[in-house]
């Protein structure tokens, strides 16, 4: 069970309050927090058989990074095995990175002395939260978001303060919303960008970050997975001004969640104000395993071929997507700018756990938008990793079903 299917209800806060402490079993991470199983869950699990249009696992979608790739990758690090720790993460590994944001468009210096790599992009979040931010400051965050942020907020003693997405213009931030989030206690501003799951880009600037002048963490997890846009511009470029920490990883760029390997890109105002103590914090955990920090410069250099052709397949399942689902009066789908999901209104129907627990029994499993904090309108979450094949048959399902 993921964090998704821990969502328990619509009600499901950002910051949870938290009764006063009387005993040592009511305090710490989530001690008040119900840990059962969502009522979709619950029905999933006792489902015969369903067609699963949730999964962001490639590896559970036969997304499989090349075999022999990974071996050469690996195979040097065994014949000069030594454990010599950096405290940003390996020299080579920081350099592959510092190139592969040199190729992005548009291009972004990033020196290796500004990188710090980590065990996940999950970790950098927890490590930015510490870095920046005392127990009970907050950062602002978007109000439809993949339900991440939550529950690392919570494990770090801070708050997220919501700002708006606009469907209507989509799903861009709504600049007004993100002034006013802000408080004496806001210690900075989580982008997500392509966004998950609206699939929304930032591609240019935004007004409203360079007036609050607060340090932005923005998540380019998606970025390789452009649909609409042409590129993700990194955010770092449309603001050099503001600190920027720019979060990536292997997981989503090339199908590796299991290799574990994240990254923080810090540009110049980010590195000077903050480097020197992330360093330190990294430095606790070195968290990094030295096995895939080792293969990473033979991954960037081999492996993108790879990130090509799983963006072609995610390209096409999208095509494919949309062509089924234009057929459906009760869905107002939009194409997404990048990322692999779609997030479709859904008309005339009220109750978003009534109607997936329906698509459930006829087969399909999607995720309501409550999943995701959306609690406006009712909205389902369709991941197009999913297979060609099952990912239309599946659509096919939710077609029928809210056309009869
Ligand atoms: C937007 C976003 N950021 C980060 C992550 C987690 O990435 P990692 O596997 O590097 O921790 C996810 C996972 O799905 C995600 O959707």
């Amino acid at each position: 069970m993921g964090l998704v299917e821990r969502t328990s209800s619509r009600c499901a806060g950002r910051a949870k309050a938290f009764k006063s402490p009387g005993a040592w079993h009511a305090a710490g991470f989530l001690a008040e927090a119900d840990l059962s199983a969502n009522a979709i869950e619950r029905a999933r699990r006792a489902a015969p058989a369903y067609i699963d249009l949730t999964s962001s696992n490639p590896t559970h979608q036969g997304l499989i990074f090349p075999v022999e790739m990974l071996r050469a990758a690996a195979e040097p690090y065994w014949f000069a095995r030594r454990y010599e720790p950096d405290a940003r993460g390996l020299l080579a590994a920081r350099e592959a990175i510092s190139r592969y944001y040199s190729g992005r468009t548009p291009a972004l210096l990033v020196p290796p002395d500004q990188i710090v790599i980590t065990a996940s992009t999950s970790e950098a979040y927890g490590l930015l939260f510490t870095l920046l931010a005392d127990p009970g400051d907050n950062f602002l965050a978007p109000n439809v978001a993949y339900p991440l942020f939550e529950h690392l907020a919570a494990a770090h003693h801070v708050t997220l303060r919501s700002y708006q997405l606009d469907e209507s213009c989509g799903w861009q931030i709504d600049e007004a919303t993100l002034l006013r989030a802000a408080d004496a206690r806001t210690r900075g501003v989580l982008i997500v960008s392509p966004h998950n799951p609206t699939g929304m880009i930032v591609q240019q600037p935004i007004a409203a970050l360079e007036r609050l002048g607060l340090p932005v963490i923005c998540d380019e997890v998606f970025a390789e997975f452009t649909y609409r846009a042409p590129h993700t511009p990194p955010l770092a470029a449309l603001h050099p001004a503001l600190p920027v920490f720019t979060l990536n990883g292997i997981s989503k760029m090339f199908a590796l969640p299991d290799l574990k390997l994240g990254w923080i890109a810090m540009n110049v105002p980010a590195a000077s104000a903050f480097g020197a103590r992330l360093e330190i914090l990294n430095d606790i955990y070195l968290g990094a395993n030295s096995l895939t920090q080792a293969m990473l410069p033979a991954l960037f250099e081999h492996g993108l071929a790879f990130t090509a052709a799983m963006r072609q397949r995610i390209r096409a399942s999208l095509d494919a997507a949309l062509a089924v689902l234009k057929g459906c009066p009760a869905l107002q789908v939009r194409p997404p700018d990048g990322g692999y999901y779609l997030f479709p209104r859904v008309m005339c129907q009220d109750d978003e756990e009534a109607l997936v627990l329906k698509l459930l029994e006829r087969g399909v499993l999607v995720h309501p938008g409550f999943f995701y904090g959306c609690e406006d309108g009712t909205h389902i979450m369709i991941s197009c990793l999913s297979a060609p094949e099952v990912l239309v048959r599946g659509l096919e399902l939710i077609v029928e079903t809210l056309t009869t």
